[in-house]
């Protein structure tokens, strides 16, 4: 038996490649839009980092993370999520140091050693975005703007936005106490998920799927909050209003990472199993300090690249043509068939995809070839036109032909393919 990849990994073919494409280059252009620019940092990063940025007491940090000790005896983490290199980058180069806020985009691997199911991966891919520098709620409003337009545009259907505020770490802490004084009679009735969530984060206790009927008269965080973060959230709804984003708020929204302040937010549709989480995101305004940087506050999300292609291949999204090839050559006889290797690299040089035989096979072998390919034309060349400096230009779509002239292909092609 051969190999085979590991768990959780998956190999992207052609085929598959250019849904993801299409994918990405929406995010790219979307980007683009709201004047966020491209950053990469790197795939791995000190251990530390995602400690003191995730959290310890995260699921991910716990028993999530690929961790290994390098050939220099330093811990090394593959990265588990974007935002802790993200910000790792922003404070080493001092990009705090620049007038405007700034906008930062990724869109890469991530690694979390998961339990496997669908749409859980442990290699998996984001799409995401950070702007940190400013607190102000339309810079929140913005990025779950953007996010939301990303799922409209690449075509995906019933994508609702949910947001919650989460207070800062003392509104928390409070809460945690009110909470717990809650959950604790409760205790024995709760599922063994929510009963060590109690001890290490009772927070998320509330987002459990099976122990919704014992939260009834829970304490909601949205009652804890300060005027400063109610101000925040109020104005971030306003805000979402006026952009015509709709969104509901859901008080038991709890992210499972630790570095949250005032807002947190996710996107959910049905469709993946279990999981209808398909990207999340909020507002960190202790994260950069916290890895050693200046007092500077932030706002982000991540979308699951994964998630959103699986959504759309469920959805039977439309993805347009994928045809990638122009025009098929076929030459008839020795010569024809050596002409066409200089024809091949004058089409390309000209921008036009072509591909040629390379089998020795009959014509009628290379036309089924050409559909496969599903070329818009084929363009045949037999010696007696050759001779004349001649090709038979075949248009696929409706099945006319044409003699041009040899010198002319590339220019008669392009001038047909204009919509
Ligand atoms: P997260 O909620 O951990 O947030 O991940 C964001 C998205 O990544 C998820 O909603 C999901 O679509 C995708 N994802 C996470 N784990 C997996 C997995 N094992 N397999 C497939 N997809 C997965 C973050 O990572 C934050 N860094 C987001 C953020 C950016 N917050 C502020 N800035």
């Amino acid at each position: 038996m051969g190999f085979q990849k590991p768990p959780g990994t998956q190999d992207l073919l052609p085929g598959a490649v250019e849904k993801w494409q299409i994918v990405e280059a929406k995010a790219r252009d979307i980007c683009r839009r709201f004047n966020f620019r491209e950053i990469r940092t790197p795939i791995f990063e000190s251990t530390d980092l995602f400690q003191r940025g995730v959290g310890e007491t995260t699921d991910i940090v716990e028993k999530e993370m690929y961790t290994f000790t390098d050939r220099g005896d330093r811990s090394i983490t593959l990265r588990p999520e974007g935002t802790a290199g993200a910000v790792r980058a922003y404070v080493e180069n001092k990009l705090y140091g620049e007038p405007d806020v700034t906008k930062l985009y990724y869109i890469g691997p991530m690694f979390r050693y998961e339990r496997q199911q669908a749409g859980r991966y442990r290699q998996f891919h984001q799409f995401g975005v950070e702007a940190l520098g400013a607190v102000d709620p339309a810079l929140d409003a913005e990025v779950i703007a953007l996010g939301y337009t990303f799922y409209k545009e690449v075509g995906l259907n019933g994508v609702r936005v949910e947001i919650n505020s989460v207070g800062t770490p003392a509104i928390r802490t409070a809460f945690r106490e009110r909470l717990l004084a809650f959950l604790e009679p409760k205790r024995e009735l709760l599922c063994k998920d929510c009963r060590s969530r109690m001890d290490r984060n009772p927070l998320r206790v509330l987002d459990c799927k099976v122990d919704q009927q014992h939260f009834e008269g829970a304490p909601s965080i949205l009652d804890s909050l300060d005027d400063e973060c109610r101000t925040h959230f109020e104005a971030l709804q306003g805000h979402l209003g006026a952009m015509d984003i709709p969104f509901v708020i859901n008080p038991k929204l709890v992210r499972g990472l630790d570095y949250y302040t005032h807002t947190a937010f996710e996107y959910k549709a049905e469709g993946i199993g279990a999981i209808d989480t398909i990207g999340g995101g909020g507002r960190y305004n202790g994260l950069v300090e916290s890895i050693g940087g200046p007092d500077q506050p932030g706002v982000g999300l991540g979308l699951g690249l994964e998630r959103t292609v699986m959504l759309l291949e469920n959805q039977q999204a439309d993805w347009g043509d994928l045809s990638r090839v122009d025009v098929y050559l076929v030459g008839l006889g020795e010569a024809a068939e050596r002409e066409t290797v200089k024809l091949l690299q004058q089409l390309r040089n000209r921008g036009i995809a072509a591909e040629r035989d390379y089998l020795g096979r009959k014509m009628k072998a290379q036309m089924k070839s050409a559909d496969r390919y599903r070329v818009r034309f084929t363009a045949i060349l037999g010696e007696d036109e050759l001779a004349k400096g001649e090709i038979t230009l075949k248009d696929m779509s409706n099945g006319e032909q044409r003699q041009v002239s040899l010198t002319g292909l590339a220019d008669e092609i392009l001038a047909s393919s204009q919509p």
